[in-house]
């Protein structure tokens, strides 16, 4: 069985990354979109998007990083995948998922489920270009308004050379309402030969044993759940390893939130690292009764030099 950690731009970055693999259970991750329309991107902008570059694309705890491009240009997303590949990405995946107006008004992400044909035609391409040592993989929704099309677009990434599928169990119209239907998951497996990797409210050890029943999957992406539960990876190996449960106290938490604070410092506003701090406790608060407390007591800060003890 292998668990990722799902991309999510605003959210899942440099620091962000570190702090979850260093609690463990993760097995890769996935960088944020980068957006490619139609030019060469400077090898600056991939740097920012994955500053783990610079430690041959692992996480300080040594979890392999993979770049996401999303775009709907084949031969710009090709060049753009190269460039990355040549800056040593272990690994490139195509966002088919993205549900953003903006995205989507632009022919990106989730509103390219209605063409088939240019999945097929983007990953071809992308394949072609990059070193056949670096796979390119690509994550989807079931579809854009329905489910009309999920099979016809799993088949087009598989056969345009996707080495995996991950499934995000639900189409664009659905957002992020729950349910995710997991079911579907199962049926793409069957539709196609490549690896298929199960994603969509898994927030539980509960939600992952439905969700590994229903999808029929060995692997799984966990987004918004490992986020908040930064030790869910872990229970779902114990659980399945039939081990006690594996879980991180508070007091085992601080030092980690403390290090993703201090690798924020610096970038951007004044106000940009307590403003992630805050985003991050609003996550934590579902499965930490500690991290209201603390996030209470740092929620009229603007400037924040260390964490309150
Ligand atoms: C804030 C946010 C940002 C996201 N950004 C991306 C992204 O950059 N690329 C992508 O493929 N999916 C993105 N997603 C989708 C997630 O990767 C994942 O598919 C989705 O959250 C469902 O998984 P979950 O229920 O475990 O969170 C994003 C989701 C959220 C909530």
């Amino acid at each position: 069985m292998r668990i990722s950690l799902a991309p999510m731009e605003g959210l899942v970055d440099g620091p962000l990354r570190a702090a979850l693999t260093q609690i463990g259970g993760v097995n890769w991750c996935v960088t944020e979109f980068v957006r490619v329309t139609s030019t060469l991107l400077p090898p600056r902008y991939f740097k920012r998007v994955a500053p783990e570059w610079a430690n041959n694309w692992r996480t300080p705890a040594g979890v392999l990083l993979k770049l996401q491009l999303l775009g709907s240009d084949p031969t710009c997303l090709a060049d753009n995948a190269a460039r990355a590949a040549n800056l040593g990405a272990p690994g490139i995946d195509l966002n088919f998922g993205c549900p953003a107006k903006t995205v989507n008004r632009h022919r990106g992400g989730a509103v390219l489920l209605q063409e088939p044909e240019l999945l097929y035609d983007i990953v071809r391409e992308v394949r072609r270009t990059v070193p056949a040592t670096i796979p390119v993989t690509a994550k989807m929704r079931l579809g854009y308004e329905n489910t009309d099309l999920a099979l016809d677009c799993a088949r087009a990434l598989a056969d345009g050379g996707a080495a995996e599928l991950v499934v995000h169990a639900r189409t664009k119209l659905d957002g992020y309402k729950p349910p995710a239907h997991w079911h579907w998951i199962a049926r793409i497996k069957e539709a196609v030969q490549v690896p298929v990797v199960a994603n969509g409210e898994i927030w539980t050890v509960e939600d992952f044993m439905q969700c590994r029943k229903e999808s029929g999957c060995e692997d799984f992406m966990l987004g918004r759940g490992l986020v908040a539960r930064p030790d869910l990876a872990r229970q779902i190996r114990a659980a399945v390893a039939g081990e006690p449960a594996d879980t991180v106290e508070w007091t085992n938490m601080l030092p980690v939130i403390a290090a993703f604070h201090q690798g924020l410092i610096g970038q951007g506003a004044p106000t940009y690292a307590p403003g992630r701090l805050k985003q991050w406790l609003g996550y934590l608060r579902r499965s930490y009764p500690e991290a209201t407390a603390l996030f209470r007591e740092i929620r009229t800060q603007h400037q924040l030099n260390a964490l309150p003890a």
